[in-house]
């Protein structure tokens, strides 16, 4: 059975999961496409050979297209998903799921209406074999309790001249907010946030706060701090120590070729994302689509987005107040529990 998808917002990743799907993942075929911008919506339609819609909720109801995969701008993700789960479609949300809090809370409640779960959440870093294999290394015990967790998110600039400080936050770091529950276990809840900021980085427009730093802490004592640094100009660069009473273990780099040269050993640092993470992407779709076809959604989910969310509030009203700011998560809904 192969799964016929529709996909709103063919810009950059946008068009690397219409490739991935066509290319790189079993029984999917993108059979409809949607972009506010039409001349971007008729190329990418085009190429693929996707129908292209005006509308993107006709093209959510349309009867040929099984599943929707939303990646337009993020204010526009409620939007999208909350149609989706009202005509009963699976969905693939890129993340966040959406602008608030609230709003995550109200995709849940849409979600739950139905009564199985529609929405697999974009967290990719969760299929990464980095972060897999050191979940696997605290799950094993072998590094004891995790005590402290030293996480670092660098971009080479900022994602445009749109960027702002909050986004940041509620667009980058929510990446690591998913990842870190991911590798602790969801029953450690966050309990605090407090963002920190050093001194502006010298590449930093004057109207952004660069870099951030924010501490996190979960209901059992562990401690988290995180950093997010968008003009760090040597490449995208993500990092992870997590520190156990019994031993540490870091988030592997991806293998490169080393390099001697002018009295130096070393291997490339990516400029971006897509060249960071490129299996986490095929293995993401491959399992949204294999979610489709079992009908059961396994892949991170509206409370998860929730939660990330959250979160970002937390430390965005932190760094507003200069106060550490507790985190009440409320209880996840039974409908949400692993
Ligand atoms: P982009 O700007 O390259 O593409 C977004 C597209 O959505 C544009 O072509 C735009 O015209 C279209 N769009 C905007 N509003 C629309 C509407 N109302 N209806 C239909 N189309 C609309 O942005 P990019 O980088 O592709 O990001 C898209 C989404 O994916 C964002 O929410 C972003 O946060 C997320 N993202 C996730 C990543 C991940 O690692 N999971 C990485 C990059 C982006």
């Amino acid at each position: 059975m192969s799964i016929n998808i529709g996909v709103i917002g063919t810009g950059g990743i946008g068009q690397g999961h219409i490739e991935r799907l066509n290319n790189q993942t079993a029984d999917a075929k993108v059979v409809a496409v949607n972009d506010i911008n039409k001349e971007t919506a008729a190329i990418v339609g085009e190429k693929y050979g996707a129908k292209v819609y005006d509308n993107p909720h006709v093209l959510i109801d349309a009867p040929d297209v099984d599943a929707i995969l939303v990646a337009s701008w993020d204010p526009t993700h409620e939007e999208f998903c909350t149609a989706a789960i009202r005509a009963g479609k699976p969905v693939f949300c890129e993340k966040p799921l959406a602008d608030t809090s609230e709003g995550c809370k109200r995709i849940m409640q849409e979600e739950m209406k139905t009564g199985k779960r529609l929405l697999f959440l974009g967290f990719m870093r969760r299929y990464d074999a980095g972060y897999r294999e050191l979940r696997y290394a605290i799950e094993s015990g072998r590094l004891g309790n995790p005590l402290i967790l030293h996480c670092k998110h660098r971009n080479m600039h900022p994602s445009g001249a749109a960027h702002t400080t909050d986004m940041s936050v509620t667009g980058s770091l929510v990446h690591e907010f998913d990842v870190i529950r991911y590798l602790i276990g969801e029953d450690d809840p966050y309990i605090s946030a407090q963002l920190v900021c050093p001194r502006r980085a010298k590449y930093a427009d004057e109207d952004l706060i660069d870099p951030q730093l924010i501490y996190l802490e979960t209901k059992s004592g562990i401690r988290i701090n995180l950093e997010t640094f968008v003009n760090c100009h040597y490449g995208y660069d993500v990092q992870c120590e997590v520190v156990g009473d019994e031993a540490s273990a870091s988030l592997p780099d991806p293998s490169h070729i080393q390099v001697r040269e002018a009295g130096t050993i070393g291997f490339e640092i990516k400029p971006s994302w897509q060249d960071r993470f490129p299996e986490a992407y095929v293995v993401e779709m491959n399992e949204w689509v294999s979610d489709i076809k079992s009908g059961i959604v396994t892949g991170p989910s509206a409370w998860d987005g929730y939660v990330t969310a959250k979160v970002a509030e937390c430390c965005i009203e932190s760094r507003e107040t200069k106060q550490i700011v507790p985190i009440d998560l409320g209880e996840c809904p039974a409908f949400y529990k692993k």
